[in-house]
């Protein structure tokens, strides 16, 4: 794992070449998650990516009790007949997703106890969807020293109406219900892809899951769940940030393995901008060799909208468009900590509240810049790529979370990147992960 936390990129070299597409991390996650349904048997995955989420995640469910061996993308989790169900502080708050091992763990255990996730770079991130629905499902919650306390004599099916399609309150509601006798409906459910993975794990663990995909999801849990074999699917979020990686530095990368579907919003705003991709069933390429692309407008929305988690990306390619750009932030109530830091490369941004005006520039040029999160700090490498001169990277500690092999894949494209030795700067944006 690589642990450098700076990254020195020495710009304007336009990258090509092909890569190939990492299994998902929004995935992977929650099928780890799903693990603890099971009793005294084991879930076998394939295709997953070796980043920190993933090894947090893995250390989460040891401490659970679960037994764990992980190499060259193959995970393997054990599930002895009795778990732990009170979740460690320090893990839960280094990354949010911990939060999708409350349901697994109620449904299994009766019982779970959860320290709240707090606020991040991205927003307040609050779980009360989830809490709300398990509520609904039977489950007695209580908070108490900034922890959930969960328990119950029993959960019932039932029918859930989520407010927002959120991603993580989809997921963990349908790992409940696949522990739980009935049929539960999931109304106003999210439909990105990665529920799908999920619903493809529940229903090799002998769930009946339909609707996945849609916004009506229904689960026919089942009293014990057996052990099953998952492939986790292609990352869209980092495939696409490929993609851009070639786009902004006005060069020419293909990545494979990916299912264009999955990219369908990104390319038909590429598209608007004057930027057409070359698509085949298992791969997606963009040519940009002295290319330039008009400005667009976009609306960060639920699958399949435009997805937020490209947003600070694209932002990045729109800063070098000839024309003014609209992005809205429709997902994420204050995720543009990185406006400010690509100000420092030159970029013209003006936030108008969830919105941002981008007037793009002929030109951007290197500085020293600090990532507040994942995605902010794979899009200002993106900056740093397309920059006269030299940008160095900071608090890269945020974008080893979700890109495997960043490095190694750059440079195959061509990229003239230098890891440097940690520096004294503290990290501007100190905070808990995604
Ligand atoms: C998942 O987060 C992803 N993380 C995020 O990716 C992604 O940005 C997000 O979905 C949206 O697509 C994983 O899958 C591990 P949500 P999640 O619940 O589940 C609000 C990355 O870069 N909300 O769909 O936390 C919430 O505050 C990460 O890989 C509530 O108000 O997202 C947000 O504004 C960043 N109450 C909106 O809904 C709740 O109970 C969407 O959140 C839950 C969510």
């Amino acid at each position: 794992m690589l642990t450098s936390d700076r990254m020195l990129i020495r710009g304007g070299r336009p990258l090509s070449g092909r890569v190939r597409a990492q299994g998902a991390k929004n995935a992977a996650l929650p099928v780890m998650a799903a693990s603890l349904l099971l009793k005294g048997r084991s879930l076998k995955l394939s295709r997953v990516p070796d980043l920190q989420d993933i090894h947090t995640m893995a250390d989460l469910l040891r401490h659970l009790g679960a037994e764990i061996e992980f190499k060259d993308g193959t995970m393997t989790i054990d599930v002895p007949e009795d778990l732990k169900w009170e979740t460690p502080s320090d893990l839960v708050r280094k990354m949010r997703a911990s939060s999708l091992v409350l349901g697994p763990l109620v449904a299994r255990c009766g019982r779970a106890v959860l320290p709240l996730p707090g606020g991040c770079a991205i927003g307040s991130r609050p779980i009360d969807f989830h809490l709300k629905a398990l509520t609904r499902m039977g489950a007695e919650i209580d908070l108490e020293q900034g922890s959930v306390h969960a328990r119950t004599d029993g959960l019932s099916a039932t029918r859930i109406n989520f407010d927002f399609p959120s991603v993580g309150a989809t997921e963990n509601i349908m790992m409940t219900a696949a522990l739980t006798e009935g049929e539960t409906t999931i109304e106003n459910a999210a439909r990105e892809p990665e529920i799908e993975n999920l619903a493809d794990a529940l229903r090799a663990m002998g769930a009946s899951v339909e609707g996945d995909g849609t916004s009506t999801v229904s689960v026919k849990g089942a009293r014990d769940l057996v052990s099953a074999k998952v492939t986790i699917i292609p990352d869209r979020i980092e495939a696409s940030t490929y993609l851009l990686a070639g786009m902004i530095t006005r060069g020419r990368v293909a990545v494979d393995g990916i299912d264009p579907a999955y990219a369908a919003a990104l390319l038909s705003k590429l598209e608007e901008a004057g930027i057409t991709a070359a698509t085949s069933d298992d791969s997606v390429s963009l040519d940009c060799r002295g290319a330039g692309w008009n400005g667009v407008t976009i609306k960060t929305l639920p699958y399949p909208g435009f997805p937020t988690d490209m947003q600070p990306q694209i932002m990045a390619a729109l800063c070098l468009a000839d024309g003014t750009s609209i992005i809205h932030e429709s997902v994420f109530d204050s995720r543009y900590m990185h406006v400010g830091e690509f100000r420092r490369m030159g970029c013209k941004i003006d936030i108008q509240g969830n919105t941002v005006v981008i007037t793009g520039v002929p030109q951007i040029s290197g500085a020293e810049v600090h990532a507040s999160d994942l995605r902010a700090g794979a899009a200002l490498i993106l900056l740093g790529l397309a920059a006269e001169g030299e940008t160095v990277v900071c608090a890269l500690k945020h974008v080893w979370r979700g890109y495997e092999r960043l490095t190694d894949k750059l440079r195959s494209l061509g990229a003239d990147i230098e890891l440097l030795p940690d520096g004294e700067s503290a990290d501007k944006f100190d905070d808990a992960g995604d």
